[in-house]
């Protein structure tokens, strides 16, 4: 198996207790995610791996996503514009400072 270089989590509004209906679901991170993995496979970042994932405990600042090994929260991730500055933070290895969560 090759292990991910980049590994991307993207909250997807999981409970323990039921369907997704948090922050980051309601404000569409469903679409972003499809959109980050044909963004990524249209660059040719084989390298990077998706995951959606359970509430990353910053609803109020969602659509929320966690870029590691690099340790980079970003919230407000609301559009494809968004996305793009975090695939390309990804490729230069310099933060998207826009979207970063303090
Ligand atoms: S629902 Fe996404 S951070 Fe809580």
């Amino acid at each position: 198996m090759k292990k991910p270089a980049h590994h991307v989590f993207v909250c997807a509004s999981f409970r323990l207790t039921g369907e997704p209906q948090g922050a980051c679901a309601k404000k569409g991170a469903a679409r972003l995610l499809q959109y980050l993995e044909g963004e990524l496979s249209d660059r040719g970042l084989g390298d990077v791996a998706v995951s959606s994932t359970g509430c990353l405990k910053v609803c109020d600042r969602g659509p929320a996503l966690v870029v590691y090994p690099e340790n980079w929260w970003y919230g407000r991730v609301e559009s494809e514009a968004a996305i793009d500055a975090i695939i390309d933070s990804i490729e230069s290895g310099v933060p998207a400072a826009e979207y970063l969560l303090a």
